[in-house]
């Protein structure tokens, strides 16, 4: 009778990582080619953020890493230790929800609404980043997140009245 074979050595251990997720501290430990999209959905319960193509090409993943968007597909968790990462969980306050959040509702912002929470964080992403001034300019900087039910005309809406809002706002403290 052969010898039984023994088993292969883990070869690439779990390696320790602290997220800040949504405001609370994470202690994990992640093997290397997880991604921060599945860590997220599947180890951390937070299923908002979707999964679209897991190939960087349709944004229904972003999310906010220390305030600036990026495709969740893409990122290895291990990459992030440190990191403060936001997602559509994490964008209310209490009861209150974010003004994105509440203008998507308001503009009817979305049909099937799968891409939204990947829409919602790029618009946030957006505002943080101050480059866009035009509804042209958010067409143009949100291109990454497509929209299957083509919401785009509502989307942008809802993007511009924030952006609006937010000029206003800034003219008023002047
Ligand atoms: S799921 Fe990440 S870009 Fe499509
Ligand atoms: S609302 Fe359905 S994919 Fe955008």
């Amino acid at each position: 009778m052969p010898d039984a074979v023994p088993p292969a050595p883990a070869l690439w251990a779990a390696t320790p990582v602290t997220l800040t997720i949504n405001g609370q501290e994470r202690l994990l430990k992640v093997e290397p080619w997880v991604t921060l999209l599945d860590l997220l959905r599947d180890r951390e319960d937070l299923t908002g953020t979707k999964k679209g193509c897991d190939h960087g090409q349709c944004g229904a993943c972003t999310v906010l890493v220390d305030g600036r968007r990026i495709n969740s597909c893409l990122k290895l968790a291990v990459s992030l230790d440190g990191a403060s990462i936001t997602t559509i969980e994490g964008l209310a306050d209490g009861e209150r929800l974010d003004p994105l959040q509440q203008a998507f509702m308001d503009h009817d912002a979305f049909q099937c609404g799968y891409c939204t929470p990947g829409q919602i964080c790029s618009a946030k992403g957006l505002l943080n980043e101050g480059q866009a001034h035009t509804r042209e300019e958010v067409k143009e900087m949100m291109s990454g997140n497509l929209c299957r039910c083509g919401a785009y005309t509502n989307i942008v809406d809802a993007v511009m009245e924030v952006l609006n809002a937010r000029g206003k706002l800034a003219e008023a403290a002047e």
